[in-house]
């Protein structure tokens, strides 16, 4: 089966610091990846890149086998980012309900 992420080559810098060198790694389909690492070491980077918010000094991604950044490819991808993600004012059911809503997501019971 085609992998549902494929990543080649993937690099990038911020200035002189190469952050990421050269990754690759295909995504298998129905499986739970975590990443881990030292606090600096990237993963943050990494994700972005593949989510089309960072721009690539090397190397490519695919999301269903379109080449990213592609905004088709947007209402299919769920994002999380570690700070600044969710409404303060909201709890957290009415954040998932908001950010689900955007999806097309119906509200739960
Ligand atoms: N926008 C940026 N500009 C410059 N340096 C950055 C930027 N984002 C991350 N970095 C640097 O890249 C490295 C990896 O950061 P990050 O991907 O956030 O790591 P992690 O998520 O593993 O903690 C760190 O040294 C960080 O300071
Ligand atoms: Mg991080």
């Amino acid at each position: 089966m085609t992998s549902p992420i494929t990543v080649k080559g993937m690099s990038v810098k911020f200035g002189d610091k190469i952050i990421l060198d050269r990754l690759s790694y295909d995504f298998e389909s129905g499986k739970i990846i975590c990443l881990i690492g030292p606090s600096g070491s990237g993963k943050s980077t990494f994700i972005k890149s593949i989510v089309g918010m960072q721009k690539l000094d090397s190397g490519s991604v695919e999301i269903l086998e379109v080449k990213i950044p592609d905004r088709k490819i947007l209402g299919q991808l769920g994002y999380m980012a570690q700070e600044d993600a969710l409404f303060k004012e909201l709890t957290g059911k009415q954040n998932l309900e908001f950010f689900g809503s955007l999806q097309g997501i119906k509200k739960m019971n």
